[in-house]
């Protein structure tokens, strides 16, 4: 079979990337300009900065993808882009892009969910990594149990009931005077502290074994917080960190792990932001290795936002000849 050159481009939230990769394996070029820089004087990601942040970059980023692959638009065979979830704005910079490019240029168009290429981002380093996994979706919007039954079929298995679980970070990270984005200082700050110091909820849903919650954690934080304010106790940012870090580790690997062994998937991926964090990995390593249960998670820069794994995802939609309409718009609140 003939090579073929996917352009994958990404703009659901605050980074601007594009990337080219061939046969949804192999990437050419992972090209992202974060938009962490500005977002931090709010602390937090303000939507219509990142709209205008991504129209001002997208072309500059797309041209150094082609560059820096030695590819033409002419030589790519299709444009994969994110249509869904997340901010509507920022997605609508992306789609626009890449309807424009794909009509010039006469290129196939496949629209791509945001959390299937955070899945697909683990087929890029891991060659022999083949549906059926499970596969523990956890980043800043999302955090999910999915079944991969195929390249293009999934079934969810758990999710969240309210915050996912980078958003935790995030907000407990802002709590603790860490600032903005939380998930990697916390990661950071854990290392020096005791990650059993302060005894965090693990909240557990009724009926539902494989789902999450993890606003009762960040709400006990707050509350320590307050607590030790009022006592005049002068909190250790190390141990706080690490004990909320310990707390949502144990939650989502404990369901990982026991989704799998009740499936009898023998297989694990991790995909997402919260994917790159040190303690989460760690556990599941030694969690997997008691079970016999083979582990692959992302490089972290595949694991946070980027567009090599739409154009991965975008590559098994293309063969399976999915296209995208002219009139493909912006989901921000896509299912999967
Ligand atoms: O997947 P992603 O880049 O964007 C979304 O699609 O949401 O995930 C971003 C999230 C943020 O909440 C960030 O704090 C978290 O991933 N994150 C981490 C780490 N690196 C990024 N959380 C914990 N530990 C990390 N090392
Ligand atoms: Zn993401």
């Amino acid at each position: 079979m003939e090579d073929v050159l996917i352009l994958g481009i990404e703009s659901s939230c605050d980074e601007t990337a594009a990337a080219v990769v061939k046969n949804g394996r192999e990437v050419l070029s992972n090209v992202i300009s974060s938009q962490i820089a500005i977002h931090t004087l709010y602390g937090g990601v303000v939507p219509e900065i990142a709209s205008r942040k991504h129209i001002e970059k997208i072309n500059q980023v797309i041209e150094q993808a082609l560059k820096e692959a030695d590819v033409t638009l002419e030589q790519i065979d299709a444009i994969s882009v994110t249509y869904g979830p997340g901010l509507v704005g920022a997605l609508l910079v992306g789609v626009g892009e890449a309807k424009a490019l794909a009509y010039a240029a006469h290129k196939p168009l496949v629209g791509v969910h945001h959390i299937e290429g955070h899945i697909a981002a683990n087929y890029l380093e891991h060659p022999d990594l083949e549906p059926p996994f499970l596969c523990l979706v956890v980043s800043g919007g999302h955090t999910h149990l999915v079944q991969v039954k195929a390249y293009d079929s999934f079934e969810i298995i758990g999710c969240t009931h309210d915050d996912a679980a980078g958003e935790a970070f995030d907000k407990v990270a802002r709590a603790i005077g860490l600032g903005y984005p939380g998930g990697p200082k916390i990661d950071k700050v854990s290392k020096e502290g005791n990650p059993h110091a302060i005894e965090f909820p693990r909240a557990k849903i009724a009926g539902a074994e494989f789902d999450f919650s993890f606003s009762g954690v960040k709400s006990a934080v707050l509350n320590y917080l307050n607590q030790c304010e009022m006592k005049g106790i002068k909190i250790s940012q190390a141990d706080v960190a690490a004990s909320f870090q310990q707390s949502v580790v144990d939650v989502l690997a404990g369901r990982a792990i026991a989704a799998a062994k009740k499936l009898g998937e023998k297989r694990i991926a991790v995909a997402g932001g919260v994917a790159a964090n040190s303690a989460l990995r760690q556990r599941l390593k030694e969690e997997c290795d008691k079970e016999g249960i083979a582990l692959c998670y992302p490089s972290p820069i595949y694991c946070t936002d980027n567009a090599a794994m739409i154009a991965a995802q975008g590559y098994y939609e293309y063969i399976a000849g999915t296209r995208s309409g002219w009139d493909l718009n912006a989901v921000p609140n896509l299912k999967i």
